[in-house]
């Protein structure tokens, strides 16, 4: 059995000042879990040490927790494998207040939720009497997003979250999905809307780090990229971010290349006088510091084969049933 160092954030408000990590030495048993690991800590070392924990199964999503600076579930993963030059740290979830110790306060996470309106609307106008049927392939489209168990691993380790709290995050918008592509929902249309407006799924930077932090298959950003898709085929184009990826599109497929200078104003609309004088100031303070795009492009090797790509895309697109997929080989 190996000798480990449990390194682990402490900070107890009636008591502490500053937070402070405590080490704990420990003997890891084969196949122990993280989280039996602070059991034992806190039953043979220290009764006062803090966390919250219930199923011990991967079910309840309660005992999520930052190691080594990225999230978990304490109760899905083996302690050996979390072992660096024979330390653990062991960190709070990020992106909330910390309460006592491993406890941080959820309620931003919830408050979040909440938002998405996370319960079924469906239809009510012929008055059924019976349930609401699903077939099996019906529930195949949400059974990823159903999976969710609200553990707040992926809000932690969120980047835009880091930077801007109004934005709804990976597990709300993996919520809406989960409601939008679900076939007794009569609500589709006002949820596709509502989540494409600011703080919504065109905030998401694609960084994938929910997806990678999520314990279960509801994969955050897969289901952010779903919604997207809905929208832009929906016709959910009137707010920036559907306008920032057609301004995307158009610019590349035309030319083969990005021209940045295009997309500010295509975001917010040629036509939208305030937003652009809004914009003015960031274009100076670009300008000022020569970070500003060039109006001539350089010439760029092989931009047209990027053109035809886009072309062949958009071709699929309008006839995804003929033979001349994008990814079928063709040489052209
Ligand atoms: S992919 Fe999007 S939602 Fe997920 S962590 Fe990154 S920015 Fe946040
Ligand atoms: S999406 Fe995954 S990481 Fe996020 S709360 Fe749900 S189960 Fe946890
Ligand atoms: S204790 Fe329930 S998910 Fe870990």
């Amino acid at each position: 059995m190996a000798q480990v160092t449990f390194r682990i954030f402490r900070f107890d408000p009636e008591k502490d000042k500053e937070s402070r990590y405590q080490d704990y030495e420990l003997e890891l048993e084969p196949g122990i879990t993280l989280l039996n690991s602070l059991n034992r800590i806190k039953s043979e070392q220290d009764s006062s040490l803090t966390y919250r924990m219930s199923c011990g199964s991967a079910i309840c999503g309660s005992c999520a927790m930052r190691v080594n600076g990225h999230a978990l579930l304490a109760c899905k993963t083996q302690a050996s494998g979390l072992v660096k030059d024979g330390v653990i740290q062991v960190d709070p979830l990020g992106n909330m207040e910390v309460l006592k110790d491993l406890v941080v306060d959820l309620e931003p996470f919830w408050k979040s939720l909440k938002q998405v309106d996370p319960w079924l609307q469906p239809d009510v106008s012929d008055n059924p009497e019976n349930e609401r049927l699903q077939t099996p392939e019906q529930f195949q489209r949400i059974d990823d997003a159903t999976t969710c168990i609200l553990c707040g691993a992926c809000y932690s380790d969120c980047n835009v979250l880091g930077v801007d709290q109004e934005f709804l995050g990976p597990a709300s918008l993996a919520k809406a999905n989960r409601f939008i592509f679900d076939s007794r929902d009569a609500k589709t249309r006002d949820r596709i809307e509502f989540i494409s407006e600011m703080n919504g799924v065109w905030d998401c930077t694609h960084c994938g780090e929910c997806s990678t932090r999520c314990p279960t298959e509801a994969k955050p950003l897969a289901r952010i990229m779903e919604v997207r898709e809905a929208a832009m085929q929906a016709g959910v184009h009137n707010n920036n971010g559907a306008r920032h990826a057609l301004g995307f599109r158009e610019t590349v497929g035309r030319s083969g290349r990005l021209n940045e200078n295009y997309l500010p104003p295509r975001s917010v609309g040629f036509l939208n006088i305030p937003a652009l004088i809004g914009l003015a100031p960031v274009g100076l303070r670009m300008f000022m510091r020569g970070k500003n795009p060039p109006i001539i492009h350089h010439s760029i090797d092989k931009a047209d084969e990027v053109r035809k790509i886009f072309s062949k895309f958009e071709d699929y697109r309008h006839h995804p049933t003929r033979s001349s997929r994008p990814d079928d080989g063709a040489s052209d």
